[in-house]
């Protein structure tokens, strides 16, 4: 969480910076600032709220060709202008942004910062102002900021600026994502490329406990003990427009509208040329491998993960657990022998996802990301990635990832079973262009799912989605949209569960979606729907072409069984996106939220 961008140069860095900041709101949003160097010093601009908060309080006069910035998601301290970054130490000669979250901040606090009066809240203040005190003391600014970061602990990217040195950016990470991009006379500093491809597509990586003295001229890379690191720079694969919202009101809409075409290149990439599937051999062995597979992930990607096991195990005949990451290390089960661990990321840096794959890798075990940022984190740190090739996902509220995720675990899946010699009538990668096909009709279908949400969600205050089998799992899918863009209290339910409890909550008028895709429960998925609407539930069924019923809200195309939640989950992304619509929320950036969620 929390977005930093550093820039030193020739031009006006105040546009540059807020530029930047812009296309990293995705991960925070509850306040903004930058801090502009000149003849005249460091000057600081932050406002709680949005970027273009921040804008209207910047003095569009103040120019610097130096600076540096930062949007926040709020841990240490309530969302408010005097918690915003960049924070100041007491003498005001270092002003700094952070991303992450320092553990031992009241312990450093304690040990050498006692007499010193804090004006915030927040972990990150105690870092500038421990720089600020070992600058006193004597070290030179590279000196004490290496000094002061071998005594953090937890997760930092971090730039600094010296009041007595205008031509200097220090920067260093830890578990946060920090990239320096590189141009002539100018050099820039994000947490991820995107912001800064207004300036550069050239970068260079950093690896934890790393800082970087960043000039006009040059990027030093060093370790924590000052040797200095070389590392090569790399072109950023990035196509400016692929992070613009185009004619689109939101990312969000843009982003479900993207599926057909996500899919279609995901059976490109995963095509030889005798359209058999590609893929390294090393992740097929790992995969032969395993006596049983773990798959990890939070959220969305969590019930991707779902689906894959499901997938896996139907077709490769394999044996498959998926957890909650937050939760896996608090709850370890019993392990096999010979497991494989499967981490499913869109963005490869969610902190609870990386704090499973270090300890796995600590015990020894063989790890693989699914991601849809291949230089992230996760994906480094594992022995294997899968690339999802969903292209940038913007919206705080996954789509386009969740599809590509199930789609690349099938092809896997069925790679598997190929390789241990199983014998299959489904072929992953003709089956997926049915999909996209599906995904069209539904997508070009937006007035119908507006309508749905327009009739069920617009004065509801909760909302049920039932399902059984993989319908179930898009049903916890559904409900996490509609949540976390409408504000509307929303569960996803196995339609047999009801009755144990939950349909207490059903009342007159109470919307509950049910889903039918799948043939072997469609009667008593049926059977549950009638429960509800027994006691004044207001029904909407999604059926699959096949399963229909004359009352059905919408049928939608028929695909094959394995592959079905790839394509119901598009009307519920759709009704999320209405229903939000409707009620004046953000879509894109929802409260509280964040894209990249790099804190445990
Ligand atoms: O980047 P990741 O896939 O690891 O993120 C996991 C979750 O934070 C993410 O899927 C989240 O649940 C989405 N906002 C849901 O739309």
């Amino acid at each position: 969480m929390c977005g930093i961008v550093g820039y030193i140069g020739t031009e006006d860095a105040k546009e540059i910076l807020l530029r930047g900041l812009e296309k990293l709101e995705y991960r925070g949003y509850d306040s903004a600032g930058i801090a502009l160097v000149n003849d005249e010093g460091v000057h600081v601009y932050k406002e709680k709220g949005r970027i273009a908060t921040l804008r209207d309080v910047v003095d569009s006069s103040e120019e610097g060709s130096v600076g540096i910035g930062h949007t926040r998601w709020a841990t240490h301290g309530p969302p408010s202008k005097v918690n915003a970054h960049p924070h100041r130490s007491v003498t005001e000669r270092y002003t700094m942004v952070h991303n992450g979250v320092i553990e031992n901040y009241e312990q450093l606090r304690r040990e050498y910062l006692a007499n010193v009066e804090m004006i915030s809240d927040t972990d990150t203040e105690i870092v500038v102002q421990l720089i600020d005190r070992f600058a006193k003391e004597g070290s030179s600014t590279e000196e004490a900021f290496r000094k002061v970061l071998s005594l953090l602990k937890g997760s930092y990217a971090i730039a600094l600026l010296d009041n007595n040195d205008a031509e200097t950016i220090y920067v260093g990470k830890n578990k946060s994502p920090l990239l320096v991009g590189l141009s002539d006379g100018v050099n820039v500093v994000a947490s991820d490329a995107m912001a800064m491809l207004h300036v550069t597509n050239e970068f260079v990586e950093l690896m934890d406990k790393e800082i970087v003295v960043v000039t006009r001229d040059n990027a030093t890379i060093k370790s924590l003990d000052g040797d200095v690191i070389s590392r090569d720079s790399y072109i950023a694969e990035l196509d400016a427009s692929d992070i613009e919202k185009g004619t689109y009101p939101h990312y969000m809409l843009k982003e479900i509208d993207e599926q057909p075409y996500v899919i279609r290149n995901i059976i490109s990439k995963y095509k030889t040329d005798d359209e058999t599937i590609k893929l390294e051999e090393d992740i097929r062995q790992a995969m032969l491998d395993a006596d049983r597979i773990y798959i990890i992930a939070a959220g969305t990607s969590y019930h991707a993960g779902l689906v894959g096991k499901q997938l896996i195990e139907r077709i490769a005949n394999k044996p498959v657990e998926t957890h909650i990451a937050s939760e896996f290390l608090y709850n370890m089960p019993l392990l096999s022998e010979n497991p494989l661990f499967i981490f499913i990321s869109q963005s490869g840096e969610t902190a609870d996802s990386r704090g499973v794959l270090v300890a796995v890798k600590e015990l020894g075990y063989k790890t693989l990301t699914i991601t849809n940022v291949p230089g992230s984190t996760l994906s480094r740190e594992a022995d294997h990635t899968l690339h999802t090739y969903a292209g940038p996902e913007i919206a705080v509220a996954s789509t386009k990832a969740y599809t590509a995720q199930m789609a690349v675990l099938a092809i896997l899946a069925v790679d598997t079973a190929k390789a241990a010699g199983i014998t299959m009538n489904f072929d992953p990668l003709q089956e997926l262009a049915i999909v996209a096909n599906a995904m069209e009709t539904l997508t070009d279908k937006k007035d119908v799912m507006e309508q749905i949400a327009r009739d069920y969600l617009s004065v509801s205050r909760n909302c049920f989605f039932i399902g059984r089998a993989a319908d179930y799992y898009v049903c916890l899918e559904g409900a996490l949209k509609l949540k976390e863009i409408s504000y509307i209290q929303a569960e996803g339910f196995a339609g047999g569960e009801l009755k144990h409890g939950t349909i207490a909550l059903i009342e007159d008028g109470t919307p509950v979606i049910g889903i039918a895709t799948q043939e072997h429960v469609n009667l008593s998925i049926r059977g549950n729907m009638k429960e509800v609407v027994a006691r004044g539930a207001s029904p909407c069924m999604i059926s699959m072409e096949g399963q229909e019923e004359e009352d059905d809200q919408l049928v939608i195309p028929h695909v094959h069984e394995y592959l079905t939640p790839l394509v119901s989950v598009i009307p519920l992304q759709l009704i999320s996106y209405y229903a939000a619509l409707h009620r004046d929320c953000d879509v894109d950036k929802p409260r509280n939220l964040a894209k990249s969620v790099t804190v445990e």
